[in-house]
């Protein structure tokens, strides 16, 4: 690709293998899929973390879950699988135990982030949608995270790694491959993605305290606002 090059990047697109039918849906499964969908006024609303937790017990989004879900919910499969193919963050294959992503939309592409995928991308010896041989890590170029203002990031299993720098990059890769602790920059330490993905089901693992919520950049203003003894007008004093 040329520097002037504009391309659109739809990650891990196309349909659903259906051709791959393992799963390790079980009973237990099926219950807590019942469980999520019980949480809704209109149980079709629990489709999305019906497919995040589908995800944390076949890795991806499989056949089996899709027929499970569209049962509970009383859809169709061809819903089920429009929905789950019209989101990014529903994979269509398996990937490794740590999904890495690198953001390249424009800030943090001009703080550096088209470095650092080049970077993950010769150290992991994979490029973006692929997944290592020995299964410990898939890549994927990601748009903004709304993590602007630590640009450029990485995700690990979509916890934030902030401000990275290539040499970062290498030793949080070292570490997750040592299988070393690593703390997320604003957030939990890291488990796995289908550990994540489960929480993203609904189902916390108890470590949602775990880290600093808000990064000092994120607080900067606020900080000058108190300093100044800056508030927010009140609503009621300038209504019209
Ligand atoms: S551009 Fe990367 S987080 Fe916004």
């Amino acid at each position: 690709m040329s520097g002037h090059e504009f391309q659109s990047f739809f990650p891990d697109s196309g349909e659903v293998d259906m051709t791959d039918t393992s799963t390790n849906i079980d009973q237990t499964t099926l219950a807590e899929l019942r469980q999520i969908a019980a949480r809704y006024p209109q149980p079709r609303s629990a489709l999305l973390p019906m497919l995040h937790l589908v995800q944390s017990v076949d890795g991806r989004v499989s056949p089996a879950g899709i027929e499970a879900c569209a049962d509970i919910l009383g859809i169709t499969t061809a819903q089920v699988s429009g929905v789950a193919t019209f989101y990014t963050m529903y994979r269509r294959r398996p990937g490794g135990k740590h999904h890495i992503g690198v953001c390249t939309t424009a800030l943090c592409a001009v703080m550096g982030g088209d470095a650092l995928l080049e970077r993950v991308e010769h150290k992991l010896g994979i490029k973006t949608d692929e997944t290592t041989a020995d299964g410990t890590f898939s890549l994927e170029r990601i748009e903004c995270n709304a993590a602007c203002d630590f640009a450029p990031v990485m995700m690990v299993n979509w916890e934030f790694m902030d401000n990275m720098t290539p040499e970062k990059a290498d030793q949080l890769l070292d570490d997750l491959a040592a299988g070393k602790d690593v703390s997320a920059s604003r957030g939990a330490t890291i488990t796995s993605w289908r550990e994540a993905e489960r929480v993203l089901a609904g189902f916390p693992d108890g470590r949602a305290d775990e880290g600093p919520s808000a990064g000092e950049a994120s607080l900067l203003g606020k900080g000058i606002a108190d300093r100044q003894g800056w508030a927010a007008p009140n609503p009621e004093e300038t209504a019209l």
